[in-house]
């Protein structure tokens, strides 16, 4: 596995992807229509050997079979992201997220790649009633998706295992669980939240949450998620057409994400509280010992020492 195509590879996590690969000394080409993305995050690679960013929108297959061509292995994270996103636009979250991934899934099997990772996400799982809030979730659990966004994802996960049976295409897929590291970007109308907190502390300004606060994630710094793709690449054929959870293991309540944000910056302001928004699961939290067993995957960074390292990122940034 040595010519990697990352589609999405100019977002949030894909950038930190590509960064970890060209360091490591893999040929990688980015696909990304930069709807989401920032050419921004490739500028530091363009004059890397074995580099190439192809502009170019997964919607269109023609565009998906060039950019396998001559490709060893795809990481398919090209999406268009965010729960409230996918309430206001169904019609475009499946138009990117599942005819788009079924292009690339076509393309990929045309083209003949020998492994197809693809991101899924922890929002399949859905809410699961009050006996099991707090239980993690095991990829034996029944999906139970409640947005557009999580539907999109469980079709992807659908189509994936599929190839894998009908047409041999080695896939696998798998669930992030609430992502946050460098280049996350706080300004879309959609960001994720920890990015939000992070920016508005530093401006002085008062962040929401919605919900009392005890709303939990399993919050994943992306460290451990470039590591998971890279143990999917290299999985054995008992990961072929397999599903697997990506997180820490741990559950955190956007209370405590929030002090331990403000912490970090030695903040004094305190956040304000909205009612919940519809379509966001309340309790998030991974069993993540499929991946160890199958994938060897194990935590690089902890939730305590990826907000730190976060934190410092961004506060360089606003220097
Ligand atoms: N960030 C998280 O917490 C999280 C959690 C679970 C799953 N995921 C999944 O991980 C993947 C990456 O997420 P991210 O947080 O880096 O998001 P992001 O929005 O930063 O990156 C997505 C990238 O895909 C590109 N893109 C979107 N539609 C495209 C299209 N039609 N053709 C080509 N490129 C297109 C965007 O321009 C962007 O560069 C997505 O599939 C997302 O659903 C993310």
């Amino acid at each position: 596995m040595k010519n990697i195509l990352i589609t999405g590879g100019a977002g949030f996590i894909g950038s930190n992807l590509v960064e970890d690969l060209v360091m490591n000394g893999y040929s990688v080409r980015v696909l990304d229509n930069y709807s989401s993305g920032n050419r921004e995050n490739l500028a530091s690679f363009q004059s890397y050997e074995g580099f190439e960013a192809m502009e170019g929108d997964i919607r269109d297959l023609h565009c998906c079979i060039q950019a396998c061509k001559d490709m060893d292995a795809v990481i398919h994270l090209a999406a268009l992201g965010s729960v409230p996103r996918s309430i206001a636009e169904p019609l475009n979250s499946n138009e990117n997220n599942i005819n788009g991934t079924l292009n690339m899934l076509v393309a990929a099997k045309e083209q003949q790649i020998q492994r197809f990772v693809c991101a899924s996400s922890s929002s399949v799982y859905g809410n699961k009633g009050n006996d099991e809030l707090v239980r993690p979730r095991s990829e034996l659990d029944f999906p139970n998706p409640v947005s557009p966004y999580a539907i999109t994802k469980y079709g992807l996960e659908l189509y994936a295992r599929q190839f894998y049976h009908l047409y041999g295409l080695k896939t696998i897929a798998i669930r992030f669980f609430n992502v946050f590291g460098k280049r996350q970007n706080p300004y879309s109308q959609y960001a994720a939240v920890i990015p939000i907190f992070i920016t508005k502390l530093l401006r002085g300004e008062q962040p929401t949450i919605f919900g009392d606060g005890s709303t939990s994630r399993d919050f994943t710094h992306v460290s451990n998620v470039i590591s998971g793709c890279k143990l999917a690449l290299n999985a054995g054929d008992n990961a072929y057409g397999e599903v697997f959870n990506i997180a820490c293991g741990s559950s955190i309540t956007l209370n405590d994400l929030f002090f331990a944000i403000q912490q970090e910056l030695g903040s004094k302001i305190l956040p304000n509280y909205e009612l919940e928004r519809k379509g966001d699961i309340k309790f998030s939290y991974a069993d993540i010992s499929k991946a160890k067993q199958i994938l060897n995957y194990n935590v690089v960074t902890s939730f305590e020492n990826g907000i730190k390292d976060t934190v410092s990122w961004y506060v360089e940034q606003f220097k």
